[in-house]
């Protein structure tokens, strides 16, 4: 009895071994089609096409030796072949600028949903996986792309100026302070940068810095209800493209602050709201109101104590 069903099992065994040796002879052809119109883009942002998207969607794939066994190999070649059908980076530059900017956003809306790379790639392919701070780089260059007003060179020698005194703490002799006593505290730039925000649409660049308490409760997962201490900063600056796309920091805007303190700011949802506005940092709290205005416009994440951004896990 024992003796016939191991008979069995190895004719099956032997039958599959057959059949996966068989199929190794029924190989797609693998190509790579001549690079006609090679995407020009700044070297950040290009290593990480490179490295997560041109297997499929380039002619450059580079395969390892896993993607030709078969049946794997059949799925590799429709990927391959659908993925250079729904756009070619070694084809790029032969699309008009105005359909190279449309397709650049749909390719960054795809790789921030998680929806490229494929799944099923990046299983066998892990360092094809895209990082946060890879995708903050695709949705800072895309970003660049939405705004019409182009860097002038001209002007460069005063915009890094001012971006060199912001640095050093923008030459204020004095710490602003604004009528519900929050003060502007210069040392969030030592903080961690917890988000960049999509300011797709006008022009700005904008960067959320979480001070220690602020990041400690991140960690903690402790984030619906923000303890005592948090202070959140958002600064913001204008932001300007050159024609190769690359992003230069315009003029400081302003800088924005909510800090925690449930008994100090009880009657503002336990945040301290302030804004500072311009190089000089005046405080924008000439409206007696001006932090019910704040609070009008976060109002649809109450829930999440009143604040927007979904901090990148640390
Ligand atoms: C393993 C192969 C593979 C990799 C790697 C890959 N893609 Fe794709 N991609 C595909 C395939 C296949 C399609 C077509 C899917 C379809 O039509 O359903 C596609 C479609 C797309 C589309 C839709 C385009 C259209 O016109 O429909 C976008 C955008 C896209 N990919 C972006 C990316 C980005 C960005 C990366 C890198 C971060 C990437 N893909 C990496 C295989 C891949
Ligand atoms: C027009 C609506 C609006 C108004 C008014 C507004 N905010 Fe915001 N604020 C937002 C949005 C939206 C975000 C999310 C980040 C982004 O998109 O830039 C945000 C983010 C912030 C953040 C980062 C933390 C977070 O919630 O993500 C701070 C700090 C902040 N705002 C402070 C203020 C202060 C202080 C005021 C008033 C002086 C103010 N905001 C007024 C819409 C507003």
């Amino acid at each position: 009895m024992k003796v016939i069903i191991k008979k069995k099992i190895y004719r099956v065994i032997s039958f599959l071994v057959l059949v996966v040796v068989i199929v190794q002879f029924i190989q797609p052809r693998f190509e790579n089609p001549r690079v006609t119109g090679d995407i020009t883009a700044p070297a950040e942002v290009k290593t990480i096409l490179k490295r997560a998207c041109f297997d499929c969607h380039s002619n450059e794939t580079k395969l390892v030796w896993f993607d030709r066994i078969s049946p794997v190999s059949w799925m590799v070649a429709k990927d391959i072949r659908d993925g250079r059908n729904a756009f070619n980076f070694s084809a790029w530059n032969n699309l008009p600028a105005a359909q190279q900017k449309d397709k650049f956003w749909e390719i960054v809306n795809h790789a921030l949903s998680g929806v490229m790379p494929l799944k099923e790639y990046t299983m066998m392919h892990p360092s094809a996986k895209l990082s946060e701070s890879d995708l903050a780089v695709l949705k800072n260059y895309v970003s660049g792309m939405a705004y019409t007003e182009t860097y002038d060179s001209s002007k460069a020698t005063e915009e890094s100026a001012q971006f060199n005194q912001w640095q050093k703490g923008n030459g204020i002799q004095f710490i602003p302070v604004a009528s519900n006593g929050v003060a502007y505290d210069p040392d969030y730039k030592n903080w961690q940068a917890i988000s960049t925000t999509d300011a797709f649409s006008n022009g700005t660049m904008r960067v959320i810095f979480g001070n220690a308490v602020a990041i400690r409760a991140i960690k903690e997962k402790n984030t619906r209800h923000w303890p005592d201490g948090t202070v959140l900063a958002k600064v913001q600056w204008d932001q300007l493209a050159d024609h190769e796309g690359n992003i230069h920091t315009g003029k400081f805007n302003q800088i924005e602050y909510m800090v925690k303190d449930e008994k100090k700011y009880a009657s503002t949802e336990g945040w301290g709201w302030a804004r500072f506005k311009t190089p000089d940092l005046v405080p924008d709290d000439k409206d007696a109101m001006f932090a019910t205005k704040c609070i009008n416009c976060h109002r649809p994440v109450k829930d999440l104590d009143n604040v927007f951004t979904f901090p990148i896990e640390q």
